[in-house]
């Protein structure tokens, strides 16, 4: 069947602030589905509290990789393309570009690598915009340490040369899809950084 709606992911390095303004974009536009990655629907929350776990400090990194392509596939079947294909909005706190900056940069298994499996999961299904809130690990860390309502997980406990290499991950991914990939300072106030996000979004939408 075909898709009528709109599929926009939201990335960025832990700490960037990407879910308070994702709530928030979703309270100002019409249509909207809001969902996140790794979880969205029951198999995939499950499958979510296995990678993210903070006792499987033995988790092989292939084994990191194949469970977000898992989680995923099951999420686009179960919750986004039945979403798209009623014509919503569906915006997507992270997605394929996270497994690449983190898996694929990060832990080191090759971003070209973690393309392919996510090839068999996703089927293409690619987002049209990809909104990237850039932010420097250490501010990131240090929201993350502020906001303690927030869940620890397993990734939050690598060191900071980790987060670095997940930014870089996402700049080289922002040269590689300069149409599909946006990048906004994150570092500012909520304001600021929501105004900008919607006005990339109904640019986008012709809004
Ligand atoms: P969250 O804190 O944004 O909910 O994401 C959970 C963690 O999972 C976060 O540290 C990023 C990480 N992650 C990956 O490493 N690869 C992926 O494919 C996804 C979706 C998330």
């Amino acid at each position: 069947m075909k898709e009528n709606g709109i599929f926009i992911t939201f990335e960025g390095p832990d700490g960037a602030g990407k879910t308070t303004i994702i709530n928030l974009v979703a309270k100002e536009l019409p249509n909207v589905l809001l969902t996140r990655e790794p979880g969205g629907i029951e198999i995939a929350e499950q499958i979510r509290r296995v990678i993210l776990d903070k006792e499987n400090t033995a988790m092989d990194p292939r084994t990191e990789a194949l469970l977000y392509a898992a989680a995923r596939r099951q999420h686009l079947i179960e919750k986004v393309k039945p979403a798209l294909q009623e014509g919503k909005v569906v915006l997507c706190d992270r997605f394929v570009d996270s497994s690449l900056a983190y898996q694929g940069y990060a832990r080191g298994l090759g971003m070209d690598e973690v393309y392919t499996i996510n090839q068999f999961a996703i089927e293409e299904l690619m987002p049209e915009l990809t909104i990237y809130f850039d932010i420097e690990p250490e501010l990131g860390m240090e929201r993350i340490n502020q906001n303690k309502g927030r869940e620890v997980n397993r990734l939050d406990l690598e060191d900071l040369d980790f987060h670095h290499k997940v930014r870089e991950g996402y700049h080289i991914l922002l040269d590689r899809f300069p149409n599909r990939m946006i990048r906004i300072d994150a570092s500012g106030k909520v304001d600021r950084v929501l105004k900008e996000t919607l006005r990339i979004i109904k640019d986008r939408m012709s809004l």
